[in-house]
């Protein structure tokens, strides 16, 4: 029996200066068996959301898979000023592009909100449908801010965000991307009730695709592999020239939202434990970071009980993934 699942993603792949792990993780996602994707909900992240939508349909187009819904979602985070992220990395890198201003861009394939199209389609088969939320939670907060039954009705949230087991440390100190961008929406999410399960960046970065691997990906049958090669290393060459006292960004980048669909398909893969989780709000130095209490007594309640990922088997996740991702 396939699991019903809804992707709310901020994909970048193709575009420059963008991260290519969303776009990694929904070819992953339809070329696993054990999924039923019924549809790709945008939101403001790596790039501006109708960029995303932009993306995710051309994307759906060279895997063929264009009766695949593409829903456009929050276009700014629930209380954060965009500017001050896009503001950050345009400190960090020499030529961000996170738009596609002037490009003609393909629009969503409906006019209804990410929102309520996620609320819509759990309401419609109550208790079996899960949400992967790979980008910021803001298209997750509104729908359980116009939809109280939706946090109810959801078999369960997969989460890309914060750290369980120690610091994020890929924007700030503390935060890692999806949590930075929007920490309002997953104290939204978060304080929901939903059944959650988080997959943190201690785990998604050790998950690596390197200048090899591209290169192996280039010699793949598929049309994708060759394309998905050439993007993964202008984004490691990009990564190389933005951080360049990052070790690990010389030759390689992150499979961080891959690792959450393996999650899903292959929980198996990651080591669980039950947490009290927590994030941060307040505007100072910890915005952004997620507290995973493991058994340690916090001083104050947490926001929720979740499944934390606390170790990953890297190398059977990387045969997993270069398998699937190969014969695209
Ligand atoms: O912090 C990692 C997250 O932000 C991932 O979802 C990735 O897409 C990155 O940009
Ligand atoms: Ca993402």
């Amino acid at each position: 029996m396939t699991i019903p699942v809804i992707i709310d993603t901020d994909p970048g792949l193709g575009e420059v200066g963008s991260d290519i792990d969303d776009g990694l993780a929904i070819a992953l996602a339809l070329a696993s068996p054990e999924l039923e994707v019924l549809g790709l909900t945008v939101v403001n992240g790596n790039v501006d959301a109708l960029t995303g939508v932009d993306v995710a349909r051309r994307l759906l187009r060279r895997l063929e898979r264009e009766d695949i819904p593409v829903v456009l979602g929050a276009t700014a985070p629930l209380t954060r000023d965009m500017e001050s992220v896009r503001a950050l990395f345009a400190a960090a890198l020499p030529s961000t592009n996170v738009s596609s201003e002037g490009r003609d861009l393909e629009g969503p394939t409906t006019t209804q909100h990410a929102a309520d199209f996620l609320s819509e389609q759990v309401a419609a088969r109550p208790g079996e449908v899960t949400v992967v939320a790979i980008g910021p939670m803001t298209n997750l907060a509104l729908a359980m801010e116009r939809h109280p039954a939706f946090a109810q009705e959801v078999k369960e949230l997969v989460l890309m965000a914060g750290s369980a087991t120690t610091f994020a440390q890929n924007v700030t100190t503390v935060g890692d991307f999806n949590t930075y961008v929007d920490p309002e929406a997953l104290d939204v999410v978060l304080r929901s009730g939903a059944p959650v399960r988080m997959v943190g960046i201690d785990q998604t970065s050790r998950v690596m695709l390197t200048r090899d691997d591209a290169a192996r990906l280039r010699r793949s049958p598929s049309p994708f592999g060759r394309w998905a090669a050439e993007c993964a290393d202008a984004w490691i060459d990009y990564l190389g020239r933005a951080f360049p006292a990052r070790v690990e960004h010389q030759t390689a980048c992150f499979l961080h939202d891959p690792l959450v669909i393996a999650a899903l398909t292959h929980p198996e893969l990651l080591t669980w434990e039950g947490a009290e989780v927590t994030v941060a709000l307040a505007e100072d130095l910890t915005r952004g970071l997620v507290v995973a209490d493991r058994g340690l007594a916090l001083t104050r309640p947490a926001a929720s009980s979740v499944q934390v990922a606390t170790d990953t088997d890297v190398a059977r996740f990387g045969d997993l993934f270069f398998e699937r991702i190969s014969q695209v």
